[in-house]
């Protein structure tokens, strides 16, 4: 393997991509990933399968007429009436294939390795007569009787194919494996190989880079990996790993992958997991408190790909295991700018909910330290919550007890109400009539995400007998709560208020 040297990406995500069980797309959306991945920089654009349906032949068309600069391909079996109808649509390319195994030349195609010869050899010499670009592909190459598959691909270059692609189309290679097909095949023919490889092992990128280091010098790539059973090489990791670890040159630009694979999930729907290399949602983002303090201050301490790269930003991460200084980037970022103690209490009350199981998101963050920010300092307050409980349900009255330390002594009060929330407030307004007589002017709760174990922000108004208003937020994973500890923030905030203008 020569360093620098080109590596052709041919992409076959609305091809091979396209046969995910489950995914289909229509012509516009077709040319809309089209012109995505010309934008990213693919070699080739295999555009579909023409022969399949008047859908595929349509799009085939319009992609191969919309003036892309890749090389736009349609996919036909050796047969003429496929390859008329992929040249009919005007494509640069005709990738050919027929089945070459013992196993499905018998079972899939019903024919003896000389009909497949005859008809490969055909296949090309008609596609070369059109004036087309031609590849040719072994099918399950990497199950073929090495010997026929050698025998096959010197035909294949001898009838004047522009490039050879060898399938491993069940994904059983392993690297070695692959380096040395590809070896053997590469002493045989002189034209261009290619690797077009399945991931049901989990090795299709390895495998095609494997291709790579014995010498071939495209891959067949998919975005977010897409494809026949668990899918095709991974385009995004294909090419990251080619020009950061390999330092081989592709046209891709990496900037795009992200906004590529995010357009191709939403097309397909095909959602994409987190943990997926480079543009899975935690590809760049660091949890633990040595991780993001370590990044926050020398970024190649955990980051082996900078995220501007392809596309992405980093992401510090609150959960139980976040450090106090990630935190308090993520919330400096979001303009918020916590006291030292504010900020333990947010580090505390995060790592609490993060040991019950709950998942902070940068939302659950931001609320919990604005209702933190928010608060009246300890010290400060007047009121104070010492215990609480509800009852609610069915043929149930809904009623509330608070157990309150007003001015240091604590008391005790229940109330009934039409629901929970109604009732808990109820009873701390009893409580604290006696020092100040506030009305709730406003109420609004928000789930800061969107799950059933979502965290809730109260935020509230209330206003004393003058016309005074104040306002106060609190959040918790029970609403009720959150409820009550916002209206106890909102009756500090007033009585502190009347206490200081009749001072
Ligand atoms: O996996 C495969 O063998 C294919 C061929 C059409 C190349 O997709
Ligand atoms: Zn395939």
């Amino acid at each position: 393997m020569k360093k620098g040297d080109y590596v052709r990406i041919f992409d076959t995500t609305l091809r091979d991509g396209e046969q995910t069980p489950g995914v289909s797309l229509t012509t516009e959306e077709k040319l809309e990933i089209a012109r995505q991945l010309d934008k990213l920089g693919v070699d080739t654009i295999e555009a579909g399968t023409p022969i399949s349906s008047e859908g595929e032949k349509r799009a085939a068309k319009e992609i191969a007429a919309a003036g892309l600069d890749a090389e736009i391909c349609g996919l036909a079996r050796t047969t003429r009436k496929d390859i008329d109808i992929a040249i009919g649509c005007d494509v640069d390319a005709v990738h050919t294939f027929i089945s070459t195994s013992e196993v499905q030349m018998k079972y899939a195609v019903n024919m003896t390795p000389e009909e497949v010869l005859a008809s490969s050899i055909d296949s090309i010499e008609y596609i070369k007569s059109h004036g087309l670009v031609c590849e040719y592909s072994p099918m399950d190459a990497t199950r073929t009787d090495r010997e026929f598959l050698k025998q096959i691909c010197k035909a294949a270059e001898e009838a004047g194919t522009d490039r050879i692609n060898i399938p491993d189309t069940v994904g059983i290679m392993i690297p070695t494996s692959m380096q040395q097909l590809i070896e053997d095949i590469k002493r045989v023919v002189k034209v261009p190989i290619s690797v077009h490889c399945h991931n049901d092992f989990g090795m299709a990128v390895a495998n095609s880079l494997a291709g790579v280091e014995a010498g071939a010098s495209q891959i067949h790539v998919a975005v977010n990996g897409l494809g026949e059973r668990a899918g095709n090489a991974a385009l995004e990791e294909v090419a990251v790993a080619l020009d950061l670890i390999y330092k081989r040159k592709t046209g891709i630009d990496p900037k795009q992958l992200y906004d590529t694979s995010r357009l191709v999930a939403k097309l397909t729907g095909m959602m994409i997991q987190a943990n997926k290399a480079i543009v899975g949602e935690n590809a760049f983002s660091h949890e633990s408190g040595i991780h993001t303090r370590g990044v926050t201050v020398a970024p190649s301490t955990f980051e082996p790909i900078k995220p501007e790269f392809v596309g992405r930003k980093r992401k510090l991460v609150a959960g139980k295991l976040a450090g106090t200084s990630g935190i308090r980037v993520e919330l400096e970022e979001s303009g918020l700018h916590p006291t030292k103690e504010q900020l333990a209490e947010v580090v505390k009350t995060v790592k609490e909910l993060g040991d019950k199981g709950k998942k902070i998101t940068d939302a659950d963050m931001l609320a919990i330290a604005r209702s933190i920010m928010g608060k009246v300092v300890k010290e400060k307050r007047i009121v104070d919550l010492a215990g609480f409980s509800v009852v609610t349900g069915i043929g149930v009255i809904p009623t509330a007890s608070v157990r309150l330390v007003l001015d240091g002594k604590e008391y005790v009060a229940s109330e009934t109400g039409f629901g929970p929330v109604d009732a808990a407030i109820r009873a701390v307004q009893k409580l604290t009539s006696p020092l100040v007589n506030v009305r709730l002017k406003e109420y609004r709760i928000e789930a800061t995400t969107g799950g059933s174990d979502a965290i809730g922000e109260v935020i509230i108004k209330v206003e004393d007998k003058e016309g005074n208003v104040v306002s106060s937020r609190a959040v918790n994973e029970d609403i009720v709560m959150a409820s009550v500890e916002a209206m106890i923030d909102g009756i500090n905030k007033s009585l502190l208020k009347s206490r200081n203008r009749k001072k």
